[in-house]
């Protein structure tokens, strides 16, 4: 990475080249005018300027009112005389992010660039996110960037063109609902007619039924009137049975029935009547496991997935998860007209760490609740809810494999997705951690047998438990347990 730009703006000579030598690890540049820095912000879009208030021609103060103008002008520091406080006060109302009066020592001037490139820093990654969140906008309602979206993406375009029966697969809040909608709504030939859902969980086998087929008066008691069922209302349209992998052995046959003959009969009646829809099933289930159970058919599942696509879990694919997070702020900070508009550095990474369990909708549900709750403009850990403004520290302090073996993910791929930390150091310790710990799991905490395991002196393991702060937890409990195996 390119060291950040620092564009220095005074038209003393001696003082530019006091703060140039000071910042010297920066990317400098300098300019003695305002004219001269308008030219050079022009070309080469500096992190920040250092502008001395007293210039010849335009001040500091004509040339800070017009950066503040420009939304994406970089964040300045404004020089002012010695004793001047006013002109201070006057940048920072301007828009100044911090001010320095002369003369003010190395330390200083240091430590206000810092805080300002960071504040800058924070700004431009928002400014990245909100690029990128208009680049990612997927098919339909679908958002996400990432290889394993865009291939669905790919799969709903696909399908969409034709009638195919389609089998959604995907945990709980993966957006198998937006996929069924995002197909129905790219099918030219059926957009027009009705979407019609259907959830085969949440009802008994014989009203499922009579939704979805439709009644005769008199067709069981309760049936008052006639009624249209669901594939019927659909017809010229989309059917989505959703929650599929529910559904009644019984109602199963009849549904099987319908696929193929494309026909309906209407319970308690005695005719059939042709119907034109598409078919999206959906569910969260593993339905080959059903069918290998007798819990669901064999013919119906083949029916269903004739094509089937399979949504990622949002852990999964991670790198989506800042720009969905942004996206869901920025709807709800507009909804509800909020004061917090961005998420801060430090949070983003607790929710990039995070595992979600719900996926999307959990993430849309925490961002929901954290924006209404936030009392500043930026989003804080504190003001996620507990279990994901910890993730991170969870992380450090207890156990990788732990966390893993709760949420019941593939153990190899935990150690490897160990969310991203942004220091190399830390993260090669973050792997030490895990890697040991699963392996002392494995080996129920016996460090002996953990150290053949893995070919290392058994004092270097201690050693190396010892510097991982996880001596507490293993080596007495070891100790015990070694004096019994020898
Ligand atoms: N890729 C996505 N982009 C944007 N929002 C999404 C995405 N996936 C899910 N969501 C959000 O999550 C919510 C839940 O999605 P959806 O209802 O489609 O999930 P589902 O897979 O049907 O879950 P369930 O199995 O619990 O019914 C959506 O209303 C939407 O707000
Ligand atoms: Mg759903």
């Amino acid at each position: 990475m390119s060291e950040p730009k620092i564009l220095i703006v005074d038209d003393e000579e001696a003082s530019r080249y006091g703060m140039a030598r000071a910042l010297k690890n920066y990317d400098i540049t300098e300019a003695a005018s305002v004219e001269a820095a308008r030219q050079i912000a022009a070309k080469s879009r500096p992190d920040l300027i250092l502008l001395d208030n007293n210039l010849p021609g335009a001040s500091g103060m004509d040339y800070l009112q017009e950066l503040s103008a420009n939304e994406d002008a970089p964040p300045v520091v404004m020089i002012t005389a010695h004793g001047s406080e006013r002109t201070a006060i006057a940048a920072i109302k301007a828009g100044a992010y911090d001010y320095l009066a002369k003369p003010f020592e190395v330390d200083e001037l240091r430590l206000v660039v810092k805080n300002a490139l960071e504040a800058s820093g924070l700004r431009r990654e928002n400014e990245r996110l909100r690029a990128e969140l208009k680049a990612a906008r997927g098919v339909g309602d679908l958002l996400g960037a990432s290889d394993a979206m865009r291939r669905i993406y790919d799969l709903i375009n696909k399908v969409a063109a034709t009638d195919v029966t389609v089998l959604i697969r995907g945990e709980s809040g993966t957006g198998k609902e937006l996929v069924a909608r995002a197909i129905h709504e790219r099918s030219a030939h059926r957009r027009d007619g009705a979407f019609i859902a259907m959830n085969c969980a949440a009802l008994p086998s014989e009203l499922i039924e009579s939704e979805l087929f439709g009644h005769e008066r008199g067709a069981f008691t309760g049936a008052a009137g006639q009624r249209k069922g669901k594939f019927e209302s659909a017809s010229g349209g989309t059917i989505f049975l959703d929650e599929i992998g529910d559904m009644s052995l019984n109602t199963q046959a009849k549904l099987l029935r319908v696929l193929e003959e494309r026909k309906v009969e209407r319970l308690g009646g005695s005719h059939s009547i042709p119907i034109d829809v598409r078919v999206i099933s959906a569910t969260n289930r593993d339905l080959a496991a059903a069918v290998a159970e007798e819990k669901f058919r064999a013919d119906l599942y083949y029916r269903l997935r004739v094509v089937q696509i399979d949504l990622p879990a949002l852990r999964d694919r991670r790198e989506d998860i800042s720009m969905l997070a942004e996206n869901f702020l920025q709807t709800y900070a507009k909804r509800y007209q909020l004061k917090c508009s961005e998420i801060g550095a430090e949070a983003m990474k607790r929710l990039v760490a995070y595992d979600w369990p719900g996926n999307v909708r959990e993430l849309r549900n925490a961002i929901e609740r954290s924006a209404v709750l936030a009392d500043g403009k930026t989003l804080r850990p504190d003001d996620l809810p507990e279990e994901i403004g910890s993730a991170q520290a969870s992380l450090k302090s207890a156990s990788t494999f732990q966390r893993s073996s709760q949420t019941g993910a593939g153990e190899a791929a935990d150690v490897l997705s160990i969310p991203y930390l942004a220091d190399f150091r830390e993260a090669r310790r973050e792997f030490e951690r895990a890697y040991i710990e699963r392996v002392l799991a494995e080996t129920g905490g016996n460090v002996t047998r953990a150290a053949e395991r893995v070919g290392m002196h058994r004092q270097s393991l201690q050693q190396k438990l010892k510097d991982l702060g996880l001596t507490r937890r293993y080596v007495l409990n070891d100790e015990a347990q070694d004096s019994d195996d020898e």
